[in-house]
């Protein structure tokens, strides 16, 4: 990968993305050979929003690697409290850190943030806008799962605001996938991502009900209906809910169907699928390690090439 910086996941080729799952897989197969690959560096994390995975897995994974992190804390106790700007505040994190891993409110932020560091970013979430780390680590998991090649895969849930969503459909146009779509009308894949895709050469194919695709599908990811990025509380609660699956439900899918889900849920899965082979959530969060690893090493190493 010959990238400074990781924004959006329609910035990565089949060739990065490889890259990174194949870095991961060697790191799942020997984890001991990099223990001290990146000793000496350290990762800067900045997270002006809450995360559990995103930030426990970089941080894992950047001390895995023989590193340290400096973590900024919660924006409560940090100087953004007392007025200061995201350009200055990744201007001064920089050079405290190797790298760093920026989580933010505002769409856009990881794109601007970027212009004013020469260290790599990460974006861990802009928002609505694109999480690109987690998609490494969601095609990590599809490819050992189900292929990522011949893959029909159902994506369900709020597409308008889920930034896993808008990411993991632009990387999978690198391969040979039929995505179906699958959501409540007001919560359709927004404008510039089905762009985006139609760019691409790929196909929307939407639907508002899952069993009109479910039989077909290799994989499901499902995601959480993002009640915070909602401007009206009272638009929220006429979807909430909408879309939950259960074991009734699966008794139309495939025996071999991988059920995901980037986490945190709510109620959108329920708890009896998670002793199923179906269930891959669990694995997929944990995949958060290999892959997070390899994509530090990789962008740790440029500089080195
Ligand atoms: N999947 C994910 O981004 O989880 P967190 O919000 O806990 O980081």
């Amino acid at each position: 990968m010959r990238q400074d910086h990781l924004i959006s996941a329609s910035h990565l080729s089949r060739e990065d993305i490889e890259a990174v799952l194949d870095r991961a897989a060697d790191i799942d197969a020997d984890p001991a050979a990099f223990r001290q690959r990146h000793a000496g560096k350290v990762l800067g994390l900045c997270f002006f929003e809450p995360s559990t995975r995103t930030r426990m897995s970089f941080d894992s994974a950047m001390k895995r690697l023989g590193g340290q992190t400096v973590d900024m804390g919660p924006v409560e106790s940090s100087s953004v409290k007392k007025g200061e700007t995201l350009a200055d505040t990744v201007r001064v994190v920089e050079g405290y850190a190797d790298a760093l891993v920026l989580r933010h409110p505002s769409e856009g932020a990881a794109t601007m943030a970027s212009e004013f560091v020469d260290v790599p970013l990460v974006n861990a979430g802009d928002g609505a806008g694109q999480h690109p780390s987690q998609t490494l680590l969601d095609l990590y998991t599809i490819r050992e799962n189900a292929g990522l090649d011949d893959l029909t895969i159902g994506i369900m849930g709020d597409l308008k605001y889920g930034r896993t969503v808008h990411s993991l459909a632009e990387a999978l146009t690198n391969f040979d996938a039929s995505q179906h779509f699958i959501s409540p009308e007001s919560l359709r894949l927004p404008r510039n991502v089905r762009y985006d895709l139609h760019a691409s050469g790929a196909q929307v194919r939407e639907h508002t009900e899952l069993d009109e695709v479910l039989p077909e599908l290799d994989v499901l990811y499902v995601t959480r209906i993002q009640r915070e990025r909602f401007p009206d509380e009272n638009e929220y609660r006429k979807v909430a809910g909408q879309y939950q699956i259960d074991s009734e439900t699966l008794e139309a899918a495939s025996d071999d169907l991988t059920i995901m889900h980037p986490l945190p849920r709510v109620d959108e899965i329920s708890p009896d699928i998670d002793d199923t082979d179906h269930a891959t959530y669990f694995e997929q969060a944990h995949n958060g390690i290999p892959v997070r690893m390899a994509l530090l090493d990789i962008l740790l190493s440029q500089d080195d090439d």
